[in-house]
């Protein structure tokens, strides 16, 4: 069986694709890239954005006719609107196989043998795995994905969906209550990892100041980076997502500790500058606790990259809202920012308010924000030129196959000449341009 992985989403989404393709992989399917060439495609799906959905909406529909044309092929989607939308898509696609829920992923290797052996097949009604598994805790967490974006790097997901209740967000109702996977398992990943010759891990969380919480034995996010600090061979530790109402400013004392280590980088989506609109998505903090928490990360940490998320055009954001958010944005001086219109997703709070800033305002706000930030992405990556950023080698880069691209530290790209044999090593990189997007330089000597 050649099996096609399509995803949608973020990096849980992208890992929950990777443990997918080793589950099936130890069932002696091929994995290739191209859905043409396979046998069987499995839709990894995301609802955070009516986008996301349409996305995945239009890509059934043309695998409609791929599955028809050949009756051995086969077809499963899987994932957070899997979750959402199992009834209305098995209706709207008869011709899906099987809809297995972010939830239970763990549970896709069973499925797709039952499919196999002809036990759907017919596909008149496809078969359903959705909601907290019956046949455990949900704790399941799997393997690291074995197929991994570069073989030194690596995501180890240590907790799983989501306690909080951002009135805006369907994560919760997709991926579930949160739940921390044990400190001793994600440890001896880690040590496997490191045997194998990944270099650096990031850990995987939605609000990951939170992990451990629910264990009851003293396991927090700053005891886990102090175990996973002692394994002999990883260079580097870094972890998303943060939460401001969440995170504490012992973290940042932790970082700095093990700063040899653990990578001077936060992402931590601030998602408005007004009190206000804060309060209206239940983000449980204020613009001046988050500038605050960001002082204080600067201060344990200078240096430290800061990353955030933006949602503009949130029902009832008025113009004075949103110069708020512009202001907290030219204050608190990103790295980089994801910045999102705000889309209504079907069940949560913020969709029973009307979606009142028009389309064409909310494009102008999106566009104001994105200039700006460009603008302090270029003038902070300038104030780099001259310096001398420590690098980890990922791969060629994508648009000049004779340069090298990594990271830095704070998570910047970097981009130099040199030979490929460097990939997975660190090398000094003195800093000559810089744009918005990534600093360019030559490996210092
Ligand atoms: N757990 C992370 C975010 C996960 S979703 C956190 O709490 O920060 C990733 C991003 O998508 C969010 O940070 C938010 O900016 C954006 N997003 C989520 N729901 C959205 C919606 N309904 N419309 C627009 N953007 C949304
Ligand atoms: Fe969604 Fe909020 Fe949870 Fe992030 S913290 S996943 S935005 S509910
Ligand atoms: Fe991620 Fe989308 Fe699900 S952002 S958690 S794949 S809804």
């Amino acid at each position: 069986m050649r099996v096609c992985i399509l995803a949608f989403g973020c990096q849980m989404n992208d890992y929950d694709s990777g443990r997918i393709a080793g589950m099936l992989r130890d069932r002696g399917a091929e994995i290739v890239e191209d859905p043409k060439k396979a046998d069987f495609v499995i839709v990894n799906t995301c609802s955070v954005r009516r986008h996301a959905e349409d996305r995945v909406l239009s890509l059934l529909g043309r695998l409609r006719a791929w599955r028809k044309r050949d009756p051995a092929r086969r077809l499963a989607v899987v994932g957070c609107m899997a979750e959402r939308e199992a009834d209305s898509l098995a209706g709207r696609f008869p011709h899906v196989d099987f809809i297995v829920g972010a939830r239970r992923i763990a549970e896709i290797g069973r499925l797709y043998d039952e499919t196999l052996s002809g036990a759907a097949g017919g596909t008149v009604s496809p078969i359903m795995a959705i909601g907290e598994s019956p046949m455990g805790d949900g704790t399941d967490f799997g393997r690291a994905p074995a197929l991994r974006p570069f073989p030194h790097q690596a995501y180890i997901a240590v907790s799983r969906g989501c306690n909080k209740r951002c009135s805006y967000c369907v994560v919760p109702s997709a991926r579930g209550p949160e739940k921390s996977r044990a400190m001793n398992d994600i440890e001896e990943e880690a040590r496997r990892l490191a045997a194998e010759g990944v270099r650096e891990i990031t850990l995987l969380g939605q609000t990951i100041d939170s992990y451990g919480g629910d264990l009851g034995d003293g396991s927090s996010l700053e005891t886990l980076l102090r175990r996973l600090y002692e394994i002999p061979g990883l260079l580097r530790l870094r972890f998303i997502t943060n939460h401001p109402a969440n995170c504490r400013e012992d973290l940042f004392r932790t970082m700095a500790e093990l700063s040899d280590r653990v990578m001077p980088f936060v992402h931590m989506p601030a998602q408005s500058g007004s009190d206000r609109i804060l309060g209206l998505m239940r983000r449980g903090y204020t613009r001046r606790k988050y500038l605050r928490l960001l002082d204080a990360a600067r201060k344990a940490c200078p240096g430290i990259g800061i990353a955030s998320d933006f949602i503009v055009g949130f029902p009832t954001e008025s113009r004075a809202d949103f110069e708020e958010t512009l202001d907290l944005v030219r204050r608190a001086e990103f790295q980089s920012c994801f910045l999102f219109k705000y889309s209504p997703r079907p069940g949560t709070k913020a969709a029973e308010m009307p979606d009142d800033v028009p389309e064409a305002e909310k494009r102008i706000r999106h566009a104001e924000l994105t200039a700006l930030q460009a603008e302090i992405s270029e003038r902070l990556n300038r104030a780099r030129i001259g310096s001398v950023e420590e690098v980890l080698v990922d791969s060629p880069s994508k648009t000049d196959a004779r340069q090298l691209a990594g990271r830095s530290r704070s998570f910047r790209i970097v981009i130099f000449p040199g030979a490929t044999d460097l990939i997975g090593s660190l090398v000094r990189v003195k800093i000559e341009k810089a744009t918005a997007l990534a600093l360019y330089g030559r490996i210092a000597q």
